[in-house]
């Protein structure tokens, strides 16, 4: 019995270890997540995530390098160029809605789930694919 628990605790420590280690997701690692919009239709994520000694650090993600823009609905991609084409984008709990310029040029309303696509490196730092960020 003793055994058995000594091994159970072992696994689970060696588990944190291992998830440590491995990226989080904005919604696991971010005391928060905002939107900067420096400029028409210039949409960048504003994290402000901790690094893996547990400091907040903020940093800043250009949104065209993680989502394209397919009839008004934004998707993940890898420099996909998508947030060029939507306006009025908010966050909610960590889910980003805007409206997007869909193919008969109506703005369209879409939402995506950032916790699905946005990750946060060691260092704090907000990612998207490989494609790392820049300290605010
Ligand atoms: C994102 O993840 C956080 C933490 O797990 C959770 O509280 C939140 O509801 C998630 N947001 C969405 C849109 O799924
Ligand atoms: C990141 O880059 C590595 C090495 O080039 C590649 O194997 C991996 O698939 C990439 N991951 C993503 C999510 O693009």
């Amino acid at each position: 019995m003793q055994t058995c628990a000594y091994i159970a605790a072992s696994i689970t420590a060696l588990a944190a270890r291992f998830a440590s280690a491995d990226l989080g997701s904005v919604g696991q690692d971010c005391a928060g997540v905002s939107l900067w919009n420096p400029g028409h239709w210039v949409w960048f994520l504003r994290g402000n995530c901790y690094d893996k000694e547990q400091n907040l650090v903020c940093s800043l993600m250009y949104l065209d390098e993680c989502f394209a823009e397919v009839n008004g609905q934004l998707q993940p991609q890898e420099g996909g160029k998508g947030l060029r084409n939507c306006d009025q984008c908010t966050i909610d709990n960590f889910a980003m809605s805007c409206h997007c310029r869909g193919d008969n040029g109506d703005m369209v309303p879409t939402t995506i789930n950032l916790n699905d696509t946005m990750s946060v490196e060691d260092n704090g730092w907000v990612a998207c694919f490989n494609t790392t960020t820049q300290q605010c």
